[in-house]
């Protein structure tokens, strides 16, 4: 039997054109979340510059790229992730496809992204299922890089499981376990409270909703504390 690394194994549902489609929606959610938080649409600036923190999946890379693209051609959009095979695929993937615009790709550790960005350099940080990927004090450690990289009417954007009673409690330790033993991977649970402190004590303001996958929640993200 041929063994399938955690990129194939994961691939197979973050690469679906379903899965792909509801990041997109979620990606336009996000941005009209700004009215809520009092912020403005950045993406009509020159310098807009986006970060997708864990791409994950090529298609996820093209779904970003071209949702930030078709709003402003010259973004600069910078994309993360810690797999070999997420990053090649990347690369492959801008090269073949989208090759006139400003996207640079990097294999690196997101505890380390102030080593290749600017402080107060991005207007946008997405990602989805990535801070569960974090033990408490790194992912305290992220948010404060995080803080540290946006603009000051920056946004963050994330698809998170977040239990928020009993019952999904259940299905985020299920999850858990069948992240270890089905992809290899360790994560970490947090509830909907944990989430909402922490994002509160690493200076942020933010709105929060349900998606249509159990426990899943979305959260817009902008400082509170500049
Ligand atoms: C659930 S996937 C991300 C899914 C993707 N954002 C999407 O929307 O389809 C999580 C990704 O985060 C990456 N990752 C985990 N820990 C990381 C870290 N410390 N720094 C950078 N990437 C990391 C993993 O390699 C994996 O590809």
């Amino acid at each position: 039997m041929i063994a399938m690394s955690y990129y194939t194994k994961w691939g197979m549902i973050i690469g679906s054109p379903i899965f792909q489609r509801f990041l997109r929606e979620n990606y336009a959610k996000g941005l009209s979340d700004l009215h809520l938080l009092k912020r403005e649409n950045p993406f009509f600036q020159s310098d807009f510059s986006s970060l997708l923190c864990g791409v994950g999946n090529a298609e996820t890379a093209r779904s970003f790229i071209e949702f930030v693209t078709n709003r402003n051609p010259n973004a600069h959009i910078f994309i993360i992730d810690l797999g070999t095979e997420q990053i090649d695929a990347v690369k492959k993937l801008v090269k073949h496809n989208f090759g006139k615009y400003d996207i640079k790709a990097q294999q690196m550790n997101a505890l380390d992204l102030t080593t290749w960005l600017k402080r107060s350099s991005l207007d946008w940080i997405e990602t989805d299922g990535f801070l569960e990927f974090f033990s408490p004090p790194q992912l305290q450690k992220l948010l404060k890089i995080w803080h540290t990289l946006l603009k000051k009417d920056g946004y963050i954007t994330i698809r998170e499981p977040a239990s928020d009673n009993i019952w999904e409690s259940v299905i985020d330790v299920l999850r858990v376990w069948m992240a270890k033993w089905w992809l290899g991977v360790r994560l970490y649970v947090y509830s909907l409270t944990d989430l909402k402190r922490i994002f509160h004590d690493s200076g942020f303001l933010f709105k929060t909703f349900p998606t249509k996958v159990p426990t899943f929640r979305r959260f817009t993200l902008v400082k509170s504390v500049l």
